[in-house]
């Protein structure tokens, strides 16, 4: 298991475990984190699992991919240079400690 934080939007930081391989929208959405709807199911295409990236202890991410950047670009609210779609964010041991916000407004 890999341990991620993500903060909601309230402000409560929930540690979850997120299982190598996986999509990380799986992990935050079966550990119940508010404000991960995932309406989609993962497929790029609604931006309700739009995080930003806040820390990354173990060095960058992967870029996203063109659909992940465009989905971001057109659906997603108040995109950032760190916003990301959880869904398209593979866990790897490299997220270990990584911390993610919840983007507002959807
Ligand atoms: S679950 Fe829809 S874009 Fe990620």
């Amino acid at each position: 298991m890999v341990k991620v934080t993500f903060i909601e939007e309230n402000g409560t930081k929930r540690e979850i475990d997120a299982v190598p391989g996986d999509p990380l929208m799986y992990a935050a959405r079966d550990a119940g984190v508010e404000g991960i709807i995932a309406e989609c199911g993962g497929s790029a295409m609604c931006a309700t699992c739009h995080c930003y990236l806040l820390e990354a202890p173990n060095g960058p991410l992967p870029k996203p991919q063109p659909a992940e950047a465009d989905t971001l670009e057109f659906m997603a609210n108040e995109p950032r240079a760190v916003s990301r779609l959880t869904c398209q964010v593979t866990v790897t041991e490299a997220l270990e400690g990584a911390v993610f916000q919840v983007a507002t407004g959807r």
